[in-house]
């Protein structure tokens, strides 16, 4: 008999690459991994997309590609919803269909950000922008087809040495200018995805998830507290020769096409009750991306 497959979409993501190099030391040694790329699978295109699913026939499908453009998405709708809902919608069809198991992760923007305290599971959802809806719509597209079959994780200010995030342009930018403004009033949690990557292979291990999660790495800091400890420790740990002055403003004095909301930590209470959860301090996790950074630096010079 062969062993089950895993099938991860978004193979050259910042989630999709973290999945694939911590998957070796994962507990999953029963199951076969299998990371695609948009060439592979591509989720505008969505009968090609199930036709490479019925040819795999995974176990476990972990849709970690989407439409993540959060401002572009502002006026290019349709695609977002292409990929974020109507594709989901289908691959979650398919798993209901086949006996497959679907993990898909979703965001804080379905929220608008007037909460005062952490965002429970079940709370009301209202996204300011399409980004979020189309999130939301697919998050609504899977529970209407494959609620005994899925589980749905919204994370937060993911970040990780992959790709282009919060992080790695605040290193960028605490490299090339003399000074930096970051916004101050919009409150979060960075969530690094070797924690999210972690959390997914304790779900796979436990295989006992259905419905909504909520994961991030346990912080509840603005932008701006977050661009301090990336400077202070990247100039700790010499990925950063120097410090240069930051200065705290406000969210109207940045302004982006898409609306984000003013507070978006969520409240992971339900997945540390649930899961074998990987560490949760988040200036820990960030020390391991810097790290990470200065051995790719290295390698690179
Ligand atoms: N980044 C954040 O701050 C954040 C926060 C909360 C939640 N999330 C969610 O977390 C998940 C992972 O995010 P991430 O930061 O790892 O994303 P990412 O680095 O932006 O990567 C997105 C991945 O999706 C792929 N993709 C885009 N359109 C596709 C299509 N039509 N068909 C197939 N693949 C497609 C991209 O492929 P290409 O490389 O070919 O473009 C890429 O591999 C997403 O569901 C995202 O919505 C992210």
């Amino acid at each position: 008999m062969t062993s089950p497959l895993i099938v991860v979409t978004g193979a050259t993501g910042q989630l999709g690459q973290t999945l694939s190099r911590l998957w070796n030391q994962s507990p999953l040694a029963d199951f076969q991994f299998k990371a695609l790329d948009r060439s592979e699978l591509d989720l505008s295109q969505a009968d090609a997309a199930i036709a490479v699913l019925a040819a795999l026939k995974p176990s476990v499908i972990v849709n970690a590609a989407a439409y993540t453009q959060v401002d572009k998405a502002e006026t290019d709708s349709i695609d977002a919803h292409l990929v974020n809902a109507q594709a989901v919608g289908r691959i979650a069809t398919w798993a209901a269909e086949n006996d497959a198991k679907l993990i898909h992760i979703s965001t804080d923007f379905v929220f608008d950000g007037t909460s005062k305290t952490p965002y429970q599971h079940d709370q009301h959802t209202n996204p300011l922008g399409v980004y979020g809806a189309s999130k939301l719509a697919g998050e609504q597209q899977i529970q209407s087809v494959a609620a005994q079959h899925s589980a749905i994780i919204r994370t937060s200010w993911l970040y990780s040495e992959y790709g282009n995030n919060f992080a790695k342009t605040m290193l960028r930018l605490m490299g090339e200018r003399e000074q930096l403004s970051v916004v101050d009033d919009q409150i979060g949690s960075p969530s690094s995805t070797n924690g999210l990557a972690a959390l997914i292979f304790a779900m796979i291990q436990k295989d006992a998830y259905r419905g909504i999660y909520h994961w991030c790495d346990g912080a509840s800091i603005s932008w701006y507290a977050f661009a301090q400890e990336i400077q202070r420790q990247a100039v700790q740990e010499g990925l950063l020769n120097k410090a240069i002055p930051i200065s705290p403003i406000s969210t109207s004095e940045y302004p982006t096409p898409a609306r984000r909301p003013a507070y978006s930590v969520l409240d992971r209470t339900r997945v540390m009750a649930e899961f074998d959860c990987p560490s949760t301090d988040w200036r820990e996790q960030l020390n391991l991306v810097i790290k990470a950074l200065i051995v790719e630096s290295k390698a690179s010079t």
